[in-house]
């Protein structure tokens, strides 16, 4: 179906006044942002407008239970500059899979996919062309009742942003093995992409810089063994004859990067294990010599090499240098969205002009 959207332009652009060779993560916003209101039956006022404040009660639901969920995508260009998504259905897939873990309503597949379409079209000025750059997509969904009852809201709004953006990580990480705080638990909200799970990670991860460390990889919350995910990615474990990720039973987020370097590896003749993998086999293979490489992937990180880990005042360092998988990886989904490696998969999806947007 074909939504109506009502689209007012802003007036003078601010990209001229963007540094594109120097671009921060998250903090450089493009001139139009999309927003929606859910009434407690459907989603109105569909309307893409120059990014302005909201005005928002001080009751507001979000802001005192947490009933906010987003996701990140990617929009890149090819060399004649058609903006490309990646994977978009897999994100509005996932943000209903956290709505409906959040009691917030979803939002239509259709509709999604009219309003990124349209949005990325409108921006598509903003798409850097810089290695490692793209246009980062935030859709948000927050609560909008004014009440202090804990419940779930009724009403709701739905935000998408662009911010252009270059690599979340400029050098390898370093991590270390929390042994205290937990990011997730069987039956939580681990898998969920909602504000909680990020806000619940600042405290550990402060000392955990403070520490001197990057990161937190997480544990599981019963053992303190099994290894979750690592700040805001998922990861992976290169040995000699296979690659391992922690399985996605509940408490980790079902990174979209994460199936599809599983899906690339697979094709490529690699074995990929999605299963427990503790700590200490970590150790264990690093001290054979199984262990080759361990990385981090996300939307934002894409590929984030680990040059060391630290559990319980142990520690492996590993040498990037060495590193073949990882930056393989990377040159392939990086490839894939500049259109300079044939996407076999389906994944890139162009942006072309749209008939309601002139
Ligand atoms: C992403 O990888 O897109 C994320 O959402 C991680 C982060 C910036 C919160």
């Amino acid at each position: 179906m074909q939504y109506n959207l009502n689209i007012q332009r802003i007036a003078e652009s601010n990209r001229m006044n963007i540094d594109f060779s120097n671009l921060p993560f998250g903090k450089v916003f493009s001139d139009h942002m999309f927003v929606a209101d859910y009434d407690g039956t459907e989603w109105t006022n569909l309307e893409i407008k120059p990014l302005e404040n909201l005005s928002v009660h001080p009751g507001n639901l979000a802001w005192h239970y947490g009933q906010s969920i987003f996701e990140g995508m990617k929009a890149t260009k090819g060399a004649d500059g058609t903006p490309l998504l990646f994977r978009p259905e897999m994100h509005i897939e996932r943000l209903n899979a956290s709505a409906r873990r959040m009691c917030m309503p979803e939002f239509p597949a259709d509709l999604f996919d009219q309003v990124i379409r349209t949005l990325v079209h409108m921006e598509k000025d903003w798409i850097p062309s810089e290695d490692g750059s793209a246009l980062y997509i935030r859709p948000l969904m927050i609560a909008m009742d004014e009440a202090l009852g804990v419940r779930a809201s009724l009403k709701y709004k739905f935000i998408v942003m662009c911010l252009p953006v270059g690599p979340y990580y400029a050098k390898p990480v370093s991590l270390l093995a929390e042994t205290k705080f937990v990011r997730a638990v069987d039956g939580g909200v681990g898998e969920a992409k909602t504000a909680g799970n990020y806000a619940a990670s600042l405290y550990p991860a402060m000392l955990a810089k403070q520490a001197g460390f990057d990161q937190i990889m997480w544990l599981d919350a019963k053992e303190y063994k099994y290894i979750q995910e690592v700040g805001t990615m998922n990861i992976f474990f290169v040995f000699k004859d296979k690659i391992v990720t922690p399985a996605t039973t509940g408490t980790i987020l079902k990174g979209i990067t994460r199936n599809t370097f599983i899906k690339l590896l697979n094709a490529k003749g690699y074995e990929v294990e999605e299963r427990l993998i503790s700590i200490d086999e970590i150790y264990e293979a690093e001290k054979s010599g199984e262990l080759l490489e361990v990385f981090g992937s996300g939307t934002a990180a894409v590929v984030a090499v680990v040059n060391k880990i630290s559990h319980n005042g142990r520690s492996i360092e590993l040498n990037q240098e060495d590193y073949k998988v990882a930056p393989m990886l990377k040159a392939h989904i990086e490839g894939l969205r500049n259109r300079t490696i044939a996407d076999e998969n389906g994944w890139i999806v162009p942006v072309n002009m749209l008939e309601s947007v002139s």
